[in-house]
């Protein structure tokens, strides 16, 4: 090889794997760093892109200028030199690569062992994955909800499992995510660091409304925090209260809920819907039964099999009657 194509593809090289690191160094590909866990994770991450950039740069130039470097000239029309083999370069490409993927195994053994240390618990929180929505529960306390209720600096201990078939539990702002498999209990252990209200996902698919299975993970300061286990159980006899807590709000829309969900049918002027069907039935009755058998009474132009049919054990007596009463008049 001549010194200045030598020189020339050395150039190419450093251009390259500047430009690969500036994209790995200025990419931000991630929401928020909201738990310890996703310092660790984003870490390892950018490490990881940042030698995948340098490496698909690297190969993908050198072989546009081979292609344009050694492409066949007008009126070529034999053989190129034949080769066999470099030493030098094979020891090379083989040795960079297994050095790559040790280092890419010893760090992300750190990453897990510094993410799965578990300091000593302090909130323990049962998480439950149903066709189509999340509930969190408190055993300490006894409470129950469809948000997922976190102290910020402290380690949560998430202990998932599901009712029906497998979920996966995605918090995306903690880098944490589990699998929620029905007859087994899988653990997720986080601290939130910073205050604030982000998503939570289903990340599987797990049916007809699985993209409806959002929830979402308040992290708020220990005051609030105790304050929120304490009102829970004080105001959940209010209609709004429980529309809200059950997650009706989701699929149902109740404007004095702040509920604008369209999976389901709205709860606006329902009461005179369902008299207008002349079903036979009176609107209290035809309510409380749409809420212990949803698949009953299915509204043309809503689907079935989507809405839970276990508020018969979730929402204690008085409550579905709070919750009937308080729909029948709208
Ligand atoms: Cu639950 Cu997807």
């Amino acid at each position: 090889m001549k010194i200045k194509t030598v020189l020339t593809i050395l150039l190419i090289t450093i251009i390259l794997i500047a430009l690969g690191y500036l994209v790995a160094v200025n990419v931000h590909l991630m929401p928020e760093q909201a738990a310890t866990r996703a310092i660790a994770v984003d870490r390892l991450f950018q490490q990881i892109l940042g030698i995948a950039a340098v490496i698909f740069l690297l190969v993908e130039g050198l072989l546009i200028y081979a292609v344009i470097r050694f492409r066949r000239k007008a009126g070529e029309s034999g053989d190129g030199e034949p080769i066999h083999g470099n030493l030098a370069i094979e020891i090379v490409w083989t040795l960079i690569p297994t050095l790559i993927v040790v280092w890419i195994a010893i760090s992300s053994v750190q990453a897990l062992n510094a993410i799965e240390a578990a300091p000593a618990d302090s909130v323990v929180v049962e998480v439950i994955g149903r066709q189509f929505a999340w509930e969190f529960v408190y055993p300490e306390s006894g409470h129950r909800s469809t948000e997922l209720h976190l102290p910020v600096g402290q380690t949560a201990r998430l202990e998932i499992t599901s009712e029906d078939v497998i979920h996966s539990l995605w918090i995306p702002d903690f880098r944490a995510k589990r699998d929620a498999t029905p007859g087994q209990i899988s653990e997720l252990l986080v601290t939130p660091t910073v205050i604030g209200v982000y998503p939570i996902r289903c990340a599987e698919l797990c049916g007809a409304a699985h993209a409806a299975m959002n929830s979402v993970v308040i992290v708020e300061s220990l005051e609030d925090f105790e304050a929120w286990l304490g009102k829970v159980r004080e105001i959940s006899l209010d209609p709004l209260v429980i529309f809200t807590d059950y997650g009706c709000g989701a699929c149902h829309a109740l404007p004095a809920a702040g509920a604008t969900g369209a999976v389901g049918p709205s709860m606006v002027g329902i009461a005179e819907r369902i008299a207008q069907r002349q079903l036979g039935v009176v609107v209290e009755d035809y309510l409380r039964h749409s809420i212990l058998n949803p698949n009953v009474y299915i509204v043309e132009g809503f689907p079935a099999q989507v809405m839970p049919s276990n508020f018969g054990e979730r929402l204690t007596a008085e409550q579905l009657e709070i919750l009937v009463a308080y729909l029948a008049a709208q």
